[in-house]
């Protein structure tokens, strides 16, 4: 975690008044390799869907894993979508920057991405097959601007089919720069379903 989203994260926790060892407990535990059953993996192009994941790394003490992809996204939004729709026509796998190298110690895996054609950036393709999901229990939620989660949930069940599926989020998100996700109904409404869920 950079520097100045731990700052963030310790900034926002404090102010839901959790504890100063809790909080450097949490801060360590961000990246994949912590203590924690649970794992928070996301993929966010501009941030909405990451807000949502430090939040739900926040309510859950979870650890966190972003995907980034080898290869880059234009920082045009239309060439984004057209690049995008091309990796999804060619069912395309990119590759990650990086792994989790302790899948087995995860028993609740929360998956975060911004729908991108109704569906998973393929990105998110790669990271599924990428591990062993049975046995687990997989938590998607997602970011959109109409779309809720589209086809996505069936595209989970066809990659990890001997996973068990939570009930998934879809949130209001926005590609102009904004974070609509940092907003109070938005986060109530995220602590509200993770609280319905059952993660033991
Ligand atoms: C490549 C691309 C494709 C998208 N396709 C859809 C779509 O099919 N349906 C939809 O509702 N929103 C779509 N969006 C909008 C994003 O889902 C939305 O802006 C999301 O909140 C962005 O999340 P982020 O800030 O975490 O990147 C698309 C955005 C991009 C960049």
């Amino acid at each position: 975690m950079s520097a100045f989203s731990r700052r963030s994260f310790l900034m926002a926790a404090a102010s839901i008044g959790l504890s100063v060892p809790f909080l450097v407990a949490n801060a360590r535990a961000q990246q994949s390799g912590g203590q924690s059953r649970i794992l928070v993996a996301c993929f966010s192009r501009t941030g909405n869907t990451r807000t949502v994941a430090e939040q739900i790394v926040t309510l859950t003490g979870a650890d966190f894993f972003e995907l980034k992809t080898t290869h880059s996204y234009p920082a045009e939004y239309r060439a984004t979508t057209d690049q995008a729709k091309r990796e999804q026509q060619q069912n395309f796998r990119p590759q990650l920057t990086d792994n989790v190298s302790n899948m087995d110690q995860y028993d609740v895996v929360f998956v975060g991405y911004p729908n991108w054609w109704g569906t998973m950036p393929m990105a998110f393709f790669s990271f599924l097959e990428a591990y062993d999901f049975a046995g687990k229990s997989i938590v998607p939620f997602c970011t959109h601007e109409g779309s809720r989660l589209g086809r996505s949930v069936a595209d989970i069940e066809a990659l990890c089919p001997n996973a068990a599926l939570l009930g998934g989020l879809a949130l209001r998100g926005a590609s102009d720069g904004s974070i609509v996700t940092a907003s109070t109904s938005a986060q109530s409404a995220v602590r509200d379903w993770v609280g319905s869920l059952r993660l033991s």
